[in-house]
């Protein structure tokens, strides 16, 4: 099995931890990043020289440097550089067509590196291979909670170790997220198995513009001048009847905000999660507190916070508005 890695989003919702030229699957929150946890995923299932990764000119240096702090050399024309971020729905066209390119016909995994997953769900993955001929497969999460930022997949007649899907939902608003998860639906884990062939004619059924504008030139600029934006989920599978999925028993987390990375990780006796063991905090719990900065913080009477002291900027909100904090990157965008 071929693998491409999805390593170009900006990650707004961690900054500013996170920022364009530093994007949040490159931090290393633990003693490796995001990114690579996913590439020894990957590595499980495809030998290094089957690995593509999509991304940009400014992160291909993250993407070579911590592949070869792995102990592993990605080929150099296996880093795919887009000119510009146009979602997802291109950059898997953009690995999808080198991989056929190279290697004919194949059975492609992609996966976002952006994710906690365990190591053992790659072992489901393997099995669905068979599956992926016929159908553009996902792999879908028992959901905990109405969460608005994900996708909602409704599994139907039984086929094999999978479902047919008879509904792909991305990103609905919290009550009809409710909704589907009263319908029984699983979340869309933001992995998907599909082979050149079925994706290919996928993609001129539903993306004809898209499909048109690969075929019509080798050079990657004048592409994605062409081409819209639109992730993979909004252009093909909300759109195909021809998808399926397969249940992923463990552990997965898309650390996507503040409040999921303090969900994720290790508290002390108060339930606070401190990266400097200086800090001082008095009748203060549930709070997440990371700096960057060389300088202690102290907090009192202090409760459910997020606080991310960086050199140059500082971020304090509650816990449970950390979805908004994309709202801050959007206006410093617009202020310069
Ligand atoms: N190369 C490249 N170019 N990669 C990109 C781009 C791009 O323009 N945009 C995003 N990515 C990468 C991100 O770095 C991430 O690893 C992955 O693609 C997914 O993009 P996100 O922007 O994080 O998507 P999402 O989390 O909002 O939604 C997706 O994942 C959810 C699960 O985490 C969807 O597939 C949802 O349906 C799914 O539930
Ligand atoms: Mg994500």
């Amino acid at each position: 099995m071929k693998s491409i890695i999805l390593a170009g989003g900006s990650g707004t919702r961690l900054w500013p931890l996170s920022r364009e030229k530093y994007p949040k699957q490159f931090l290393k929150l633990t003693d490796k990043s995001l990114f690579q946890d996913t590439v020894l995923r990957c590595l499980e299932v495809s030998d290094i020289s089957e690995i593509f990764v999509v991304t940009n000119e400014s992160q291909k240096f993250f993407v070579i440097g911590q592949i070869e702090e792995l102990g592993y050399e990605i080929p150099l024309d296996n880093v795919l550089l887009e000119p510009i971020g146009k979602n997802t729905l291109p950059a898997i066209v953009y690995g999808m067509s080198r991989i056929e390119s190279e290697f004919g016909k194949s059975v492609v995994g992609i996966f976002s590196s952006d994710h906690i997953l365990d190591k053992n769900a790659m072992e489901t993955i393997r099995k669905t291979e068979e599956l992926a001929y016929e159908y553009l497969l996902t792999f879908g999460i028992a959901p905990t909670s109405p969460h608005t930022g994900y996708g909602y997949i409704k599994p139907t007649d039984s086929i094999g170790i999978g479902f047919k899907v008879s509904e792909f939902k991305e990103k609905p608003d919290t009550s009809t997220a409710r909704k589907y998860i009263e319908d029984g639906c699983l979340w869309n884990s933001g992995m998907f198995l599909f082979d050149t062939d079925v994706f290919f004619e996928e993609l001129e059924r539903h993306e004809p513009d898209i499909s048109a504008a690969f075929a019509s030139s080798e050079n990657i600029k004048d592409i994605y001048n062409k081409i819209p934006s639109v992730s993979i989920d909004y252009g093909i599978m909300e759109k195909s009847d021809r998808v399926a999925v397969v249940k992923i028993q463990e552990r997965w987390s898309d650390l996507g905000n503040f409040n999921a990375i303090y969900e994720e990780f290790e508290k002390d006796e108060n339930n606070n999660i401190v990266n400097n063991c200086d800090d001082v905090l008095i009748d203060s719990s549930g709070n997440l507190i990371y700096s960057k900065a060389d300088k202690i913080v102290s907090l009192i009477d202090i409760n459910d916070m997020i606080v991310v002291d960086t050199p140059d900027a500082l971020l304090v909100c509650p816990k449970s508005s950390s979805q908004k904090v994309k709202d801050v990157v959007s206006s410093l965008k617009s202020i310069n």
